[in-house]
């Protein structure tokens, strides 16, 4: 259906009636736009397997294609490279087409799968830092693209709330009051919630707790013994604890509607609690789980393997179960509850190993039935040193800070550029921050997504080059033009044969939106999207700078070209949505 997709078709009936084989027909976009539009390389491949002149080959194909009504041309260049180039009027029924189509021409997929997209997981009292950002960005991208594919998607934030850590929050409370009824073991309750303890006062304690748990033997083994005790359900330490994740989770909900994020379900590693100590007993039952000093644990590692992978460790000898055991219970609960087909993790790379053990826990387990599990790792934001970007101060960066500090950054662009400097103020403030989120989105999912990349505000928020901002005013733009037209009573129609070489060159990129969703979604590969974004915006503008659509004095040539502008703009939408940007109303 796609242009590209009919183009290989034609070349490819031209390969077989030369007596090849149709695969040596694929057409790609061609990197020698000077030559053609399009080119398949396919005669050299089909020479060498057939021992036959490419030229020859190449030469037979082009012979057999040629008459071809939508090409304009199709020629043979150096050893054998077949160029093609379609008609303006080609190019124009295919974009027609697209503008029709409520999907503009991609396929939903079928048959659909029951996708859970695990990402952000923030944990109990810890601030989010830029390890979080990148997992809640990317994860968010993915889970839009897979559900525009056409997946029954579900997206999981995976709240760290069950682990060592709550016990370390328990015992840290205590030293700082000892008085409170939860500490009393003969009190029988109701507890009133602590309220005078904040997520300030948490995220402060909890660094000191973990320094002295890491230095001091003795209070390690309290906040072990703090967290077997919760885990068993000791009932002022369970109200303690729902004090802690309420007061985390409220501001990092606040953190990810800031940044216009949403999920499906906010399950978090408790939510498996009940199936943990069935787990190991049930594994250790079935020989699938050993005995190891003291400790329960699955083996994983295979013979083939080129660097050792450790054993999953389900219970420690203290008793405590850990990180992999709630990550292993809830591939159990996902995919028995949830009937999931396909789970795909958005999370750092640095936990890829802790992954991969999981993984092959739960398929050795049993517990992962017909579903896919997937890494898609990422790498870190840097700060302009090449280290993972702190404070000024030096700490970890707040999530709520970082968001500040875009939005600040984007207002002050739009002031230094004179943008909605007569919209009132508090529209204002709403285009800083919808500014400031599209420049830390795009200045994210444009970097292949397990590279580094630093992070740079003064780039990030620059209207112009390749950045959120840029798109947005592209967008913008499109949307001004439409207006204006329709106040004049102008619509958009159908598209005609390109008049100008600008625009020949958008309706080409636009065509192009299939193969780069589908490049994306295979490569789980964002930057796709962002790069393919910022092309289109950038030959929308050489086409608006070219094509003067408002004061255009013939009508047919004036509504094609308001059909164009409508088309890109709907292909701008889909891609701003995918990527999770919005667009001001006007900037
Ligand atoms: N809470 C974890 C962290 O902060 C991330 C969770 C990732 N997801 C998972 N299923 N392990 O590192």
């Amino acid at each position: 259906m796609s242009l590209l997709s009919d183009l290989t078709r034609i070349v490819a009936a031209g390969f077989e009636s030369a007596g090849l084989d149709a695969s040596f027909g694929a057409v790609q976009v061609s990197d020698r736009p000077d030559l053609g539009q399009f080119q398949c390389n396919g005669a050299l491949a089909a020479a060498r397997s057939a021992a036959r002149d490419p030229r020859a080959i190449a030469g037979q194909v082009v012979t057999q294609i040629e008459g071809d009504r939508r090409l304009a041309s199709a020629s043979i260049a150096g050893p054998g490279f077949i160029n093609l180039t379609v008609t303006g009027r080609t190019l124009a029924g295919y974009v027609d087409a697209m503008a029709e189509d409520g999907r503009l021409g991609v396929p939903a997929v079928g048959p659909s799968l029951k996708v859970i997209v695990d990402y952000a997981g923030p944990n109990v009292a810890k601030a989010m830092h830029v390890g979080h950002l990148r997992a809640t960005i990317i994860g968010d991208t993915i889970k839009r693209l897979f559900r525009f594919a056409g997946h029954e998607v579900l997206g999981d934030a995976h709240f760290g709330d069950w682990g060592l850590q709550m016990g370390m929050l328990i015992v840290a409370t205590r030293r700082r009051h000892p008085d409170l009824a939860h500490f009393d073991g003969t009190y029988e309750g109701p507890y009133e919630a602590p309220l005078s303890i904040t997520l300030a006062d948490l995220q402060e304690w909890y660094p000191d707790m973990a320094r002295q748990v890491a230095e001091d033997e003795e209070v390690a083994a309290e906040a072990r013994r703090a967290t077997t005790d919760l885990q068993s359900g000791r009932p002022g330490y369970v109200a303690l604890w729902e004090h802690f994740v309420r007061v985390s989770r409220a501001s990092q909900e606040q953190d990810f509607s800031d940044l216009g994020v949403e999920f499906d379900l906010w399950y978090g590693e408790s939510t498996v609690r009940d199936l943990l100590r069935p787990l190991v007993d049930e594994t250790l039952a079935r020989g699938i789980a050993v005995r190891s000093a003291g400790a329960v644990v699955i083996e994983v590692s295979r013979p083939d393997d080129k660097a050792e992978i450790t054993p999953l460790v389900l219970e420690t000898s203290h008793g405590a179960f850990l990180y992999g055991t709630t990550d292993v219970a809830t591939i159990q609960m996902r995919v028995s509850e949830l009937g999931a087909d396909l789970i795909l993790y958005v999370v750092d790379s640095r936990q890829s190993y802790h992954l991969e053990q999981v993984f092959r826990a739960a398929r050795r387990a049993g517990l992962s039935g017909g579903a896919a599990m997937e890494h898609i790792g990422f790498g870190t934001m840097n700060g302009p040193d090449g280290t993972p970007f702190k404070t000024r101060e030096g700490g970890v960066l707040r999530l709520g800070d970082l968001i500040d500090m875009v939005t600040n950054a984007a207002a002050a662009r739009l002031e230094e550029s004179d943008l909605a400097a007569l919209y009132p103020g508090a529209e204002r403030a709403v285009i800083a921050r919808q500014v400031g989120i599209a420049a830390l989105k795009f200045g994210d999912l444009v970097n292949n997504r397990t590279s580094n990349y630093v992070f740079d505000v003064r780039r990030f928020t620059a209207l112009e080059g390749k950045t959120g901002p840029y798109l947005q005013m592209a967008a913008v733009r499109m949307d001004s033009i439409l207006a204006r037209a329709a106040r004049r009573g102008l619509a958009p129609g159908a598209i005609l044969a390109p008049h100008h070489e600008t625009e020949t060159r958008l309706l080409l990129r636009l065509l192009q939106l299939p193969e780069v969703i589908d490049r994306a979604m295979d490569l789980r590969a964002p930057n796709h999207l962002a790069e393919f974004a910022y092309e289109v915006a950038a030959d929308f503008s050489r086409f608006y700078e070219a094509c003067h659509i408002l004061t255009e004095p013939d009508p047919g040539l004036q509504s094609s070209w308001l059909g164009t502008v409508r088309t890109s703009r709907r292909v701008l939408e889909l891609l701003l949505d995918l990527l999770g940007i919005e667009v001001p109303a006007r900037m």
